[in-house]
């Protein structure tokens, strides 16, 4: 063994778990009260669900929310409730899940990729107002990790040019810009509740809107077409059933009340392993203080720079620290649009004009934080303790020791 990393068979700089999800015997009580009543299903959008859809839509200070199977359905009902026809585009950023683009597709748009801001890597506001051609129609804005975009420029540009803006809030549950929580800003705000997410039931989504219509059409599309006031088998538009259950509501209830103090110690612990990270050579804590008042930490990303670590590529380097204990991994090993959906253009069935090609896209900051820099710790491990935090600047300062 060449030094002490763990890796090689050395001690663990943390040998500690972060459980995801957090939960008690409340949570089990809510389940096993709500199995025993029978009422597990949503076919009328039944009371634990319109609770919840009451009490995110308050908790965001939105008019409504609305709940859904989960994050991509949201984003693609809130497109399609937009308004957007076959062959309009929709800017997109290519660092963030495959859903963000692929709902895009679904609804026979157009996705234009805009590359991201090198300190933030939320899509870069100059670079929207470049990717603008007739047919735009729509941007869909990531809060990528938890972090708000630029939401005063984006709101400003969508006004200039008349464009809907749906904020995927799919990492930003509790988030804030400038005291609003994140989702509330746009047309509309769409999250997800998967495993991984802040705040989950193991699948689910939610939609949160001030526009009536909106709301209206994306009620309609989430309940198999039907709409208010109409007959249980009288179908107005091309909608899909949708709902979630009485089960996962009452579960996001409860795990609701979590939601604040847990996105608050997040934030608390991000801003404190900033100022640990930011003293290490070669690494460097992506920016903040640009409108986000509070951060949710889905993901807590620094920007890793090799030639300060002997030449260590990421992967090796993310593996290494893995191996310390500290939860990360180098994150999207490429950008969205070199996806083989794209390169392919595997598209099946949707109409997407012969000419869209995604062959010669180039977006250069995605590329270096995709292949060279980006390192992610996930959010669990950001609810631990102070001294975890040092314990993960320790682990990196390890390697740079052992490496150099
Ligand atoms: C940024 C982003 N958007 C959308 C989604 C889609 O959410 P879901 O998995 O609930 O469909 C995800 C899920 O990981 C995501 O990370």
């Amino acid at each position: 063994m060449k030094n002490n990393l763990a890796v090689n068979g050395g001690p663990k700089t943390i040998d500690k778990k972060f459980p995801w999800p957090v939960f008690d015997q409340t949570d089990i009580e809510v389940v096993t009260d709500i199995a025993s009543t029978g009422n597990w299903g949503n076919p009328n959008c039944d009371d634990r669900v319109m609770a919840l859809e009451d009490e995110f839509a308050s908790y965001c200070g939105t008019k409504y929310a609305l709940t859904c199977v989960n994050g991509s359905v949201a984003l693609r009902l809130a497109l399609i409730a937009c308004g957007v026809r076959p062959g309009d585009e929709v800017i997109v950023p290519p660092y963030t899940f495959i859903a963000t683009a692929s709902v895009v597709l679904e609804a026979n748009c157009v996705p234009v990729f805009v590359d991201i801001d090198p300190d933030t890597y939320n899509i870069a506001p100059a670079e929207i107002e470049r990717a603008i051609t007739k047919r735009t129609r729509a941007i869909i804005p990531v809060h990528f990790a938890g972090q708000a975009c630029d939401m005063d420029r984006i709101m400003a540009i969508s006004k200039k040019h008349n464009l809907r803006v749906i904020e995927d809030a799919c990492h930003a549950h509790g988030a804030e810009y400038k005291n609003k929580k994140l989702g509330s800003i746009g047309d509309a705000g769409c999250f997800s509740f998967q495993s991984s997410k802040n705040l989950t039931s193991g699948e689910g989504g939610m939609i949160v809107t001030n526009d009536d219509s909106l709301y209206d059409m994306m009620n309609s599309l989430r309940n198999v077409g039907r709409v208010k006031g109409g007959q249980w088998y009288d179908h107005h538009n091309l909608g899909c059933n949708y709902r979630i259950t009485q089960l996962q509501s009452v579960l996001l209830l409860n795990q609701l009340k979590r939601l604040e103090e847990q996105t608050r110690k997040r934030n608390e612990n991000g801003l404190y392993l900033n100022s640990l990270l930011k003293e290490i050579d070669g690494i460097t804590p992506l920016a903040r203080g640009l409108g986000e008042t509070l951060h949710s930490y889905h993901i807590y990303i620094f920007k890793y720079d090799r030639t300060k670590f002997n030449d260590l590529p990421k992967k090796e380097f993310s593996e290494m620290l893995a191996a310390e204990g500290v939860p990360c991994f180098m994150g999207y090993p490429y950008p969205l649009y070199k996806q083989p959906l794209f390169q392919e253009k595997n598209f099946m069935c949707y109409a997407i004009p012969d000419e869209v090609d995604y062959s010669e896209v180039s977006c250069p900051v995605t590329e270096k934080a995709c292949y060279d820099e980006a390192v992610w710790i996930m959010q669990n491990s950001m609810l631990g303790s102070k001294d975890d935090m040092m314990k993960f600047a320790e682990a990196i300062r390890k390697i740079q020791k052992a490496v150099l």
